[in-house]
């Protein structure tokens, strides 16, 4: 048995699966019951242990859920991360949101060196990892977020070649100035009117990454689809889903590129940490009005 004091994250698509709840409906995950421990990845320190694999004081991460302190009683549910492991890198850049970001941008992506990569939701701990991969990759990278301040962090500090304001910009109008030739490859977290905007101006073969779609986690009524998809026709495009729980076997790649990217000071990350299990819902609550800034995370039983 182990005892955890932890940080944890709040996820959007996590958020999107626990309103399932009210729908009695399971998506890619079964949805959280009423009375069940929220599900969430988590990151701490062994307070207490009996088990031979885990001492007081190693550093691990898994499946935590949203509790102060976490009995674990099973092998195989918790990953030692190495000590003096910084609790909130492994949580963003180096943990599931990275994982994310590599996969959906590499293998479903497949960015080309000299493409123009246009991202949404560019400023979140998602997003953020996309931009600077695809820089990486040699990519031309244009990010989409909410606000002056976010999209200053993106140019001035997360290396992306230009950002659009999507709360006082028109997104559809600096497309067409930004990505003259075209988008090459759109990684989208929104959906909505920006994957409309994106879906417009696709390149010839464009790519199109559909992560997320947090413009309408909310939604009360099915979402209208998208309006340009047409254009997929015309650009001989692709438009491909994917969910990081099918790349998980192939997570220590992903790590390991992002560590080596972080320690060489290529990988900028940014955490937004907010204090105390009695402030999860209005932490969860800042993702859906873009107030975070980076990766949301809460820490606890401090
Ligand atoms: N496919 C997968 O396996 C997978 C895995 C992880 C995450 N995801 C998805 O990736 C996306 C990003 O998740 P994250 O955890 O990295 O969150 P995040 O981007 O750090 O935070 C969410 C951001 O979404 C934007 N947003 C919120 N409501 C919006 C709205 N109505 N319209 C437009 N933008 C809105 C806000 O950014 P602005 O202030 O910039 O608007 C907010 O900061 C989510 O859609 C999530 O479901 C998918």
């Amino acid at each position: 048995m182990i005892f955890l004091s932890a940080i944890f994250e709040c996820e959007a698509g996590l958020t999107s699966k626990m309103r399932e709840r009210d729908k009695a409906m399971d998506t890619y995950l079964p949805a959280v019951k009423i009375g069940e421990v929220v599900r969430s990845l988590g990151a701490g320190r062994v307070v207490a242990s009996n088990s031979p694999d885990f001492a007081v004081g190693d550093i691990v991460s898994g499946f935590t859920g949203w509790q102060d302190y976490v009995p674990i009683n099973l092998k195989g549910q918790l990953n030692k991360l190495p000590p003096g492991a910084p609790l909130e890198l492994a949580m963003s850049a180096l943990g599931m949101n990275g994982v994310t970001a590599y996969f959906g941008l590499i293998d479903v992506g497949r960015p080309v060196a000299g493409e123009t990569v246009v991202v949404s939701g560019a400023a979140g701990a998602t997003g953020s990892v996309v931009g600077q991969i695809a820089k990486i990759k040699g990519c031309r990278v244009v990010g989409i977020a909410g606000g002056e301040k976010k999209c200053r962090w993106l140019t001035n500090e997360a290396g992306f070649h230009a950002a659009i304001d999507d709360k006082s910009e028109d997104v559809r109008a600096r497309l067409m100035e930004l990505c003259p030739k075209g988008i090459d490859i759109f990684f989208d977290n929104v959906g909505g009117d920006i994957l409309d905007a994106a879906l417009a101006r696709l390149a010839m073969r464009g790519r199109v990454v559909l992560c997320g779609g947090i413009a309408n986690y909310n939604a009360t009524e099915p979402p209208p689809g998208p309006k340009n998809y047409l254009n997929l026709i015309v650009q001989r495009g692709r438009m491909e889903g994917f969910i990081v729980l099918d790349h998980m076997p192939r997570a220590a790649e992903a790590i390991g590129a992002l560590s080596g990217w972080a320690h060489a000071g290529r990988l900028k990350n940014k955490v937004d940490v907010q204090h105390g299990l009695e402030n999860a819902p209005a932490t969860l609550r800042r993702l859906f009005e873009g107030r975070n800034e980076g990766k949301q995370l809460l820490r606890v039983a401090e």
